[in-house]
Parts: structure tokens; sequence; C-alpha cells
């Protein structure tokens, strides 16, 4: 038997499929998949590129040309100054770096600290190295972070790693350097590696952008920021991301993956400078269409009686619906009634129950209709 559980993903995808083929539209909120267009310039770096001949042959790591652009782009967005070739590593996507990250970290046993809920990719990395989850709850009343007092010692010692993730996929956690700074703390009196996963560190809707773990003093001592180029530049087919932080860790990182695999095509490569590079004018648009967004669904679901964890950032809505019924049954119910296409919270873990993710993928029209289709549910 396998250590992996199915993805709900592909069960979901048939429920829709079928109710689509009864001729019904369907709103298809589950996958965070962004719907927003790459960048022109870089689709043409991308088509220009790919037909050179000389661009086909193995990369077999990230170029310096992309380990210097994603280090200024860490100097502007951030004021984190990296050293491109020793403090960057490219993976193949940010699912990659994540779940071969405890491969690289953890023997056999070792505890990993993780959240519940939490993004799948995590716990997939942590069975695949053998390690042991201990799982921190995030819960509205702590603003959906970790509480770290509440990791018994024992843990805390036994423990290898953390991984974080804010802004939040499911729940709409937002970083801040108070929290950081105890993070730190925690690190250095545990002796814990920390592994900040800031996928939707350009997803925030108002006021300053999200902090980044390594603006932290002394995060570069104790970890590393994985950030990808799929949800904030609409590259998420092209596989691209990047790992940040201490040297030590990095060239450990790098060691594992130079018995992986051969890197990633030159020519996304490109196309991911070109995003890096221009990265303002691309994240403002996302900004705004996605703050427009979350605003829209927010109210719509409020006005029909679900209760919206409130949130400053990120792509989903994370929901509470009002109908007393367990959220995977409820989720195929109301594909089945409405067309509407949502993940259930438990697939995120066990405090999931009773929440729904809704990711922000549709115009808000479509947002709108999906409301109305959810105020006619009939339980
Ligand atoms: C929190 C988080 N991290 C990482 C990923 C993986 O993204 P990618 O592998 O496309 O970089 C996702 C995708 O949904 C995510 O939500």
């Amino acid at each position: 038997m396998s250590i992996f559980e199915p993805a709900i993903f592909g069960d979901l995808k048939a429920a829709a499929a079928a109710k689509k083929a009864e001729g019904y539209e369907l709103y298809d909120l589950s996958l965070g998949s962004p719907d927003l267009p790459p960048d022109e310039k870089a689709r043409r770096v991308l088509s220009e590129q790919s037909f050179l001949a000389n661009t086909y042959g193995y990369t077999l790591t990230g170029t310096m040309r992309f380990y210097e652009a994603v280090a200024d782009y860490y100097k502007r967005r951030t004021g984190v100054i990296l050293n491109p070739e020793t403090e960057v590593i490219q993976t193949l996507g940010s699912q990659e770096g994540l779940v071969h990250l405890p491969l690289a970290f953890c023997n056999e046993g070792d505890i990993v600290l993780t959240t519940n809920p939490g993004y799948v990719a995590y716990d997939a990395g942590i069975k695949l190295a053998g390690a042991v989850p201990y799982y921190m709850s995030l819960v509205e009343e702590n603003n959906f972070l970790p509480n770290l007092d509440a990791i018994p010692e024992e843990v805390a010692y036994k423990a290898k790693l953390m991984i974080l993730n804010l802004p939040g996929n499911p729940v709409p956690a937002m970083p801040n350097i108070t929290f950081f700074e105890r993070v730190v703390a925690f690190a250095n009196k545990y002796n814990v590696i920390i592994l900040h996963d800031a996928a939707y560190s350009e997803f925030y809707f108002s006021g300053d952008s999200p902090s980044s773990f390594l603006t932290t003093p002394g995060a570069m001592e104790v970890g590393m920021e994985i950030n990808s180029l799929s949800k904030s530049f609409s590259l998420a087919g092209a596989r691209i991301a990047y790992i940040v932080g201490n040297a030590e860790m990095i060239s450990i990182m790098k060691q594992l993956k130079s018995n992986l695999d051969y890197g990633i095509f030159g020519p996304i490569q490109e196309a991911a400078i070109a995003s890096l590079n221009n990265a303002e004018k691309i994240t403002d648009r996302l900004r705004k269409t996605f703050a427009e967004r979350h605003r829209v669904l927010m109210q719509g679901l409020t006005a029909i009686g679900w209760t919206v964890a409130p949130s400053n950032g990120g792509m989903f809505v994370w929901a509470k619906y009002p109908y007393d019924l367990n959220d995977k049954k409820f989720v195929f119910e109301v594909i089945a009634q409405t067309g509407v296409v949502m993940v259930p919270g438990t697939v995120f873990g066990s405090e999931g129950a009773g929440f729904v993710r809704i990711a922000l993928v549709q115009d808000v029209e479509i947002l709108r209709q999906a409301v109305e289709q959810l105020k006619k549910l009939n339980f």
C-alpha cells in the first residue's frame, strides 16, 4: 500500500465533469492555478528563445543570470541582500523543492513541525523522508498563526525542521516580524531549521508587502525561504521556483538536487528572468485584481450567511458554511446542486473541518454568479 493518499482533486474534477455533461455551467474555484496570463514580454522571450537551436541542452542548474535576477528582485522587494552564487538555488516549481527538502535535512524518525491545516506537499515530503510530522494548529483565535509556546519541549528538541507558509494556503494568515522574531528565537533555542514558503508573497490587498522571513534579524542563520514564479507571475505550468537563504543549507540542497535532475529548460529560465525584472508592474495588476475578487466574494458569501475568515492577502477564501455537514460530503453535494467547485477544508488537515477553500481564480462576474448559485443550496 502506498504511503501517499490519492489527491482529491481528481475526484473533484470527475464530479465537475459529470455535472457539465448534464449541461450545467461550472464555477471552478478549486485549484490555485492563476487565470491571469503571464507577462507579454516573458512570453515573447520564451517564444524567441525556444526557436534558437542552441537552447535545448541540459542546463544542469539555475543559470547565473537567473540567480542574479532573483537576488536583484529580493533586494528591490524586501531589502534582503543575497549572494547569487551561494544563497540561491532553483527548483522545478516550489512543489519539487518542498517535497525534497525534508530528504536533505531529516533522518528517519526526525520530527518536522508543520501546520494543520497546511499545504499538502509538506506532508508528502515529510513522508518521503521517513520523518514524523508534528502539527501546529492554525485557528482563527490566534490569527491562523502557530502557537509556538504550545509545542512540548520534548517535541521541540527532537525537531529538525519547521515549515511555515505566510500568506497562507489555505488559511489567510499574514506574516509579521514580531512572529518571525519568535520563530528565529525558537530555531536558535531548539536548533531547528526554518523553511518559510512565500508562494503568495505578492498577493496582498492593502498596505505594505508581507514581510519576507529573511528580513528578520538572525533569519539567514537559521533558515530559508522558498518562492515560486507560478502564482505571482502566472507561470505555474512552466515549473520554475527558487529557495534563498542560509548558504550552508542551500549547498546541501544543491548537492541533493545534483542527483535528482538536470535543470530547467533555458528559455523558461529566461522568461522567468524577464518576469522578475518586471515584477513591480506585473504584481501591481495582480494585486488590484485579487483584492477586488476577494472583496466581492467575501461580501457575497457573508450576505448569504457564510462566515469568511478575514484576510489581507493570499489567493484563497477560507470560509465556514452554514450547514451541519461533513466538508467532503458538502463539497460534492455543492457540485451536484450548483456546479460550484471548491476544496473541502479537511484536505489540508483536521482543523479544516467545517471549512471550504475557495480559490479566487475567476473574474468577479463569475464569483458573483457562484454566490448566486450557493444561495440556492438546499439541505
Ligand atoms: C503554499 C504553496 N506552496 C507551494 C505551492 C506549489 O506551487 P509551485 O510548485 O507551482 O511553485 C503551492 C501551490 O498551490 C502552494 O499553495
